[in-house]
C-alpha cells in the first residue's frame, strides 16, 4: 500500500484522472481518493484482463495521467494477462506518455511458472512503476515491499522521505536473510502448489453448494475467487447475512467507485481446506438460496 500511495503521488497531481481496472482492489480506489485523484474504470475481462482498446479510448477522451493495473493475478479476478497483452499495455501507455503503476502483490503466486513476467520488463521509457510485496507470500504484518520506479525514482525517494523517512531496517534484514538462505525459493514453490490445490477444492465445494446460475472465475494464480451470484441476488445483502454467521466474504460493490458489480462477492481461499471451511461454503450456498426466495 505504501508503494502504491507513493507511486500515485509521484505520477499524478490532485484532480488528475487515473484509469483503473473494473473490478479493482478497493485499496486502490481508497488510495486514489485520499490523494484527490479521479478514477475512470475500464472493463476488465476475467480471462484476458484490461480491455486495451477501451483503455486507449479512455486515455484519449479523458486526459488520463496514469493507469493502475494488476497485470499478474488481478484482485479480485485472479487474471494473468498474457505477455503479449502486457507488452501491448506498456506500449499503449508509452505512446500516450502515460505512467503505468503495476501492482504485483500477488505475482509470486501464479500457479504456472512460465507466465510470471511483469509488464515492467517491457518498459523502455521508464514510465512503469512496479510495486511488489512480501505480504501475500510471507506475512502481511511484516510490511515489507519494494518498488522499481523507472524515471520517477527521485520523486519517489523524496516522497518516501517526507512520509516515513525509511522503512524499518530490522524486518528488511530478516527478509534478506530469508532470501539468501534459499528457504524462500523452496517455500514459494510449495506455497504455489498449495494455493492451486486449495483453490480447486474451494471451486468444487462452491460449485456443489451454490444455486444454479452462479458463475465464478478460474484464477491463474493467487487465492481469490470472484463469484457472480444468480440473477437478482445482491452481493451486499449476502455479505451482511454471512457476517452475522461469522463468515467473511467481500461484497462486489466495493471493487468499483460507482458501486457496480453488486451481483458479485469475492471469496478469499487463503485458509487451508478443513471441515470448518466446507461447512462455511455450505452456509454461503444456503444463504444465497434464501435471498432468492
Ligand atoms: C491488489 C493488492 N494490492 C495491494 C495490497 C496491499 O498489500 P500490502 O499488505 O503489501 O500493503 C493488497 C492487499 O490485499 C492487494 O490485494
Amino acid at each position: 500500500m505504501d508503494a502504491l500511495n507513493l507511486a500515485l503521488r509521484a505520477v499524478a497531481q490532485p484532480g488528475d484522472v487515473v484509469a483503473v481496472e473494473s473490478p479493482t482492489y478497493f485499496g486502490v480506489l481508497q488510495a486514489l481518493e485520499s490523494v484527490h485523484l479521479r478514477a475512470i474504470e475500464v472493463p476488465t475481462d476475467p480471462r484476458t484482463g484490461f480491455d486495451l482498446p477501451l483503455l486507449e479510448r479512455a486515455i484519449r477522451r479523458h486526459g488520463v495521467r496514469a493507469v493502475v493495473s494488476m497485470t499478474t493475478c488481478q484482485n479480485p479476478q485472479g487474471t494473468v494477462m498474457s505477455d503479449a497483452a502486457k507488452e501491448e499495455l506498456v506500449s499503449l501507455t508509452a505512446r500516450h506518455d502515460v505512467a503505468l503503476v503495476e501492482d504485483g502483490v500477488y505475482a509470486e503466486l501464479v500457479y504456472d511458472e512460465t507466465s510470471r513476467r511483469p509488464a515492467k520488463t517491457f518498459d523502455k521509457k521508464g514510465l512503469v512503476i512496479f510495486c511488489g510485496s512480501f505480504s501475500k507470500v510471507i506475512a502481511p504484518g511484516l510490511r515489507i515491499g519494494w518498488m522499481e520506479t523507472g524515471r520517477f525514482r527521485d520523486r519517489v525517494e523524496i516522497l518516501k522521505g517526507i512520509t516515513s523517512l525509511m522503512t524499518s531496517a530490522l524486518p528488511q534484514l530478516a527478509v534478506t536473510e530469508l532470501l539468501e538462505s534459499g528457504f524462500y525459493d523452496r517455500y514459494i514453490k510449495r506455497t504455489r502448489l498449495q494455493c492451486a490445490d486449495q483453490i480447486s477444492k474451494y471451486i468444487q465445494a462452491l460449485t456443489d453448494a451454490m444455486p444454479a446460475g452462479t458463475r465464478m472465475t478460474r484464477p491463474a494464480g493467487g487465492n481469490l475467487l470472484w463469484v457472480q451470484l444468480p440473477n437478482g441476488v445482491n452481493g451486499t445483502r449476502l455479505y451482511q447475512r454471512l457476517l452475522e454467521q461469522g463468515i467473511g466474504v467481500f461484497p462486489g460493490e466495493i471493487f468499483s467507485a460507482g458501486a457496480k458489480h453488486r451481483g458479485f462477492i469475492r471469496v478469499g481461499c487463503g485458509m487451508p481446506w478443513s471441515p470448518v471451511i466446507e461447512r462455511a461454503i455450505g452456509i454461503i450456498g444456503r444463504s444465497c438460496r434464501e435471498l432468492m426466495r
